[in-house]
């Protein structure tokens, strides 16, 4: 199958049981996702699909051939990466990719008015609604969510 990844096409033969994150560790070395829990709990796999965010663990990648995917390597020079290190946004970084990767898909949902049960003026609570899929076991918190308000 062919796999876009942050705009480069790759041909890859593989188990069509294999997910999204593993074609992306294990065959193409792209290791910024991370595996946290293999089970959709934690967020640390989350990548870009066609701009939606995603947990990679949860998608098999055969069935992504004409997907563009984007993951954190994608996101070098993207402001929400530059806010994350002015902000400190991070302790041992791990769940750091999951966290950058899921601020941009929903930085762009709200810009499209995705609804929220929090009211639309409170920013840190809907940010930290929005954001609820993506765990940081650091507790970092405190400054991911100034970062990500700061990006916004
Ligand atoms: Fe995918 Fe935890 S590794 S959600
Ligand atoms: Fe360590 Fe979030 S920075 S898990």
């Amino acid at each position: 199958m062919n796999l876009v990844v942050n705009g480069v096409e790759h041909a890859l033969d593989l188990d069509p049981r294999t997910t999204l994150l593993d074609a992306l560790r294990e065959h193409l070395h792209l290791t910024g996702a991370k595996k946290g829990c293999d089970h959709g709990q934690c967020g640390a796999c989350t990548v870009l699909l066609d701009g939606r965010r995603v947990n990679s663990c949860l998608v098999l990648a055969v069935s992504q051939q004409d997907a563009d995917v984007t993951t954190i390597e994608g996101l070098a020079e993207h402001p929400v990466q530059r806010a994350f290190l002015e902000h400190d946004g991070f302790q041992c970084g791990y769940c750091t990719p999951g966290q950058i990767c899921s601020a941009v898909g929903m930085l762009d949902e709200m810009k499209q008015g995705w609804p929220s049960a929090v009211p639309d003026d409170d920013v840190d609570r809907q940010i930290r609604e929005r954001m609820s899929g993506n765990l940081c076991r650091c507790g970092a918190y405190a400054n991911i969510v100034p970062a990500i308000a700061d990006a916004r």
